[in-house]
């Protein structure tokens, strides 16, 4: 089992637009196994490829986190489709620790993608899976949760940021 290493903010990879997976062999599989190992010894509830410098449209969610294995979702190229409604919550992110902010997402929402075998599928949800949805595929566009927020809180957090990595903490 490998472990890779989450990249934080501001590392360039993370505000990158990931390429599409065109290849599905036994590298994207194992590729996949890893990242839902990486997510979960990172304690989080989703990860794309990007967080671990690979720049390519995959990306791992377990709302459940490791409760209902039935849950585990794999997306490759994953696209939404469809939205509905409106949420507001708090939202964190492994490459922003320590960093939470209220976002405006859609309260459902539909994703295309292919599995790890290049095959089709649709999932929809809505509340944390539909947020999770929204906020790992906005990874893959280059789009972390600080820039859907106002000007004036992405402000604190960079500043917040600043003082982290001077204190020698991020
Ligand atoms: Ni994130």
């Amino acid at each position: 089992m490998k472990i890779h290493e989450v990249v934080k903010y501001p590392e360039a990879v993370l505000a990158r637009r990931a390429d599409e997976v065109t290849v599905f062999d036994q590298k994207l599989a194992t590729l996949v196994g890893e990242m839902f190992d990486s997510m979960y010894a990172a304690q989080g509830i989703g990860l794309a490829a990007p967080q671990i410098a690979i720049s390519q449209r995959i990306a791992v969610i377990d709302v459940s986190f490791k409760e209902r294995p039935g849950e585990k979702i794999a997306l490759i190229n994953p696209e939404i489709i469809e939205r509905e409604g409106r949420q507001v919550e708090e939202e964190g992110c492994l490459s922003l620790p320590e960093i939470r902010e209220k976002v405006v997402r859609a309260e459902w929402v539909k994703v295309r993608a292919l599995d790890v075998t290049g095959k089709p599928f649709e999932v929809e949800g809505t509340e944390l899976l539909a947020r999770a949805l929204q906020h790992e595929i906005d990874h893959l566009d280059g789009v972390l949760f600080i820039d859907r927020i106002s000007r004036l809180k992405r402000e604190l957090v960079l500043r917040k940021i600043k003082k982290l990595q001077k204190a020698g903490e991020w």
